[in-house]
Order: C-alpha cells, then structure tokens, then sequence
C-alpha cells in the first residue's frame, strides 16, 4: 500500500504535480451509502460510535477518491461533556445556552480522552486502514461560543454580540477557556495519528473586522502557535481580516469563494499554503461548467507557496454525486 502524501506535500510547500484534493463536509448526506448508515442512528450516535464514524469517514476516500480523510465528528461534540446539553435536528440545538457569568464560570474542565474517548478510538481505527493523511478539526474557539451562547445556529448570533459589548471579561473568560480545551484536543487527535488539523471559524466573518482583531483573533493565534502537526485556519467570509490573519505563522489558510484565490495569495503576502475555493453551488451544474472553474482555480493555485483544491464551504445536501466525483477526476487529471 502506497502512502498518498500529496496533502503533506502541499502544507510543507513542496512542488507537487498536482494539488491535493478533498472537500469540507466530504461525507454527509449527498452521499447515498451515508444514508444508509445514518438511518439506523442519529447523527449524534453516529459521531459516538466508532466503527461507523470510521465507516462514514472512508466512504469519500473509497468513492470519490480524495487524497485525504477528514475525521467524521462535528464542532460541536466538546461542549457536551463540558455541561451543555447538546442535540442535533439536523441543525444543533443547546437546551441551556450560556448567557451569564455564571453559566460560563459552571463550565467543566475539558480532558479530551475521557470526555471524547469515541474521538480518538475512530482516529485509531482510521490509521489502520487509511493510505491518505487523516485531517484532524475542532470548532474556532468564537464559532463554538456563537452556539453555546445563542442555543442554536442564527445568522446575527446576538447573544454572543450583546456579550462582547456588554460583559467582555465574561466572553474573554469563555474565549480563554475554549481556546485551552481547543489546544488540547487537537493534539490529542495529533497524537493518534491525524497529519493534520483544521479549525473552522464559520461564524467569524460576523463581526467588524476590528473587533475580530482585538477580540477573536488573538485567541487563533495562540492555538496556532501550539500545534503539534501542521495547522489549517478557515474563517468563513474571512476576507475581510486578511490583514489580521496574515500575521499567523502556521500552514495553510482557508479561503471561500467570495474571493479569488490569486488575490487572497496576495492579501496574505504570498505567505501560505492556500486551501479552498470552488462554490459549493457550482456543484448543482453540469460538467463544463465544473471543469472550467476547477481549470481556473488549479491555474491560480500554481502561483501559490502550496495549494489544496476544496470547495469554500461544505458540500451541500442534494448535490449530485455524480458531479462531486467529476470534480475529483478533473482535479487527478482524469477527465
Ligand atoms: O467534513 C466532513 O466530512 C467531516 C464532518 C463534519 C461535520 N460537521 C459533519 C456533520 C465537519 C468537519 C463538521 C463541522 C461543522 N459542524 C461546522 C464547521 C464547518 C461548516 O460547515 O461551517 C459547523 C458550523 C458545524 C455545526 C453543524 N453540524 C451544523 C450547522 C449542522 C447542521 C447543518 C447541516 O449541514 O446539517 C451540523 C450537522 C452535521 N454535521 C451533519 C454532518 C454530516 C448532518 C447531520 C445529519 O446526518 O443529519
């Protein structure tokens, strides 16, 4: 069996023949053998039992191809053990959302292995029988605090608002303590074998970029800084604070699609291996249009230290696998 290390390659910013290629949210719901697993359990189950988060997690690498797994969990899987009562319909759903010093001063401390055993149990099953790097991932210390505080996904998150304005010691409390559980974890999944770990930040693109800076972002830079394997920072609608994000000194960054890869490179100082940025409803098209796009991204990629080929958010449920394997193809080179 021979070992793919194209990912690595590429977050080492070594020249590769091509770009690696796999997509956020590679498994789900768009996939019918995902389906039949899924509709045995609920997706909490299914995130809790290894061998089928093990088994969902091999389906995108097994079918379409892509030249890495990404560990089959959710971002929000640590604040359960920590005291929020945690459910998913299928958006999550926190019955005892955080709203005052009190309730962030009642949270427990974090211990991955005891509190995540299911985490790490899948991670070590996966190395059995993985021949691409496994990607490890945690929530961004601010996007877990949008749930937590609000209950529930939102497109304004208020609650996390009116506590950055009104109690700031309290959302620093709460960013400090998420971001110490976050180090922890990741390494955690680091020393079971995953190559490498992303946080996703899909609420930071929220805030006013200023804001982002002084009160989000110093929290990013401290997990990035104390990562034991290669580390991807994806902030969704992120664009805005490139100036900010720049300063990181980590692998790779993230990009979506409301940007060109070419001139995020630039904002970013030409400095990182740049992940990303096919949108994801481009998906729901057809094949000429797939394989201009993809032809566009690649050609801006190899003007970059490293590239990753991903799309700049999840797939969507409902898209046509047919069309997410296609991608895949004309990424190798074969279609
Ligand atoms: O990428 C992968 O294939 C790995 C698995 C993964 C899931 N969630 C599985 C999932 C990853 C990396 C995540 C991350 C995640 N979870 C994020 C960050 C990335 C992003 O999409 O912005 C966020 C914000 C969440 C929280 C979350 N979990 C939401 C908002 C939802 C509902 C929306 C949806 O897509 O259904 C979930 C549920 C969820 N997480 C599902 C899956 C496969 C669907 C659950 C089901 O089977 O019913």
């Amino acid at each position: 069996m021979i070992f793919n290390d194209l990912l690595l390659s590429a977050l080492h910013k070594e020249k590769t023949k091509r770009p690696p290629v796999w997509l956020m949210r590679q498994a789900g719901r768009y996939m019918p053998e995902y389906m039949q697993v899924r509709k045995n359990v609920s997706f909490l189950e299914l995130c809790k039992t290894p061998e089928l988060a093990c088994e969902v997690t091999l389906q995108p690498v097994e079918i379409l191809g892509v030249d890495a797994a990404i560990l089959f969990s959710d971002i929000l899987i640590p604040v359960e053990p920590i005291g929020l009562e945690l459910d998913f319909n299928p958006s999550p759903v926190i019955s005892n959302p955080l709203r005052t010093e009190n309730d962030v001063n009642k949270l427990k401390p974090f211990n991955p292995e005891s509190h995540a055993p299911f985490v790490y149990k899948t991670i070590d099953l996966l190395i059995k029988k993985l021949n691409v790097p496994l990607i490890g991932f945690s929530g961004a210390p601010f996007t877990l605090a949008c749930y937590m505080t609000e209950g529930a996904g939102s497109k304004s998150f208020i609650e996390i608002r009116k506590m950055m304005l009104n109690t700031p010691k309290v959302f620093h409390s709460l960013m400090a303590k998420l971001t110490e559980d976050t180090i922890k974890y990741l390494n955690a999944q680091a020393d079971h074998g995953c190559a490498a770990v992303q946080m996703f930040d899909t609420w930071a693109g929220i805030l006013p970029p200023l804001e982002y800076k002084e009160m989000v972002f110093p929290y990013v830079k401290e997990i990035s800084e104390n990562m034991k394997v290669p580390f991807i920072y994806f902030a969704k609608d992120g664009a805005a604070y490139f100036d900010t994000i720049k300063q990181l000194d980590c692998a790779g960054i993230g990009v979506d699609w409301k940007i060109t890869i070419q001139e995020a490179d630039k904002r970013l100082d030409h400095k990182f291996t740049i992940q990303g940025n096919m949108d994801p409803a481009l998906l729901f098209s057809n094949k000429d249009i797939i394989k201009k796009e993809a032809e566009n991204i690649i050609k801006q990629g190899m003007e970059c230290k490293g590239h990753i080929f991903n799309l700049g958010h999840g797939i969507m449920p409902l898209t046509p696998v047919e069309n997410v394997k296609y991608l895949i193809d004309v990424v190798k080179g074969l279609a």
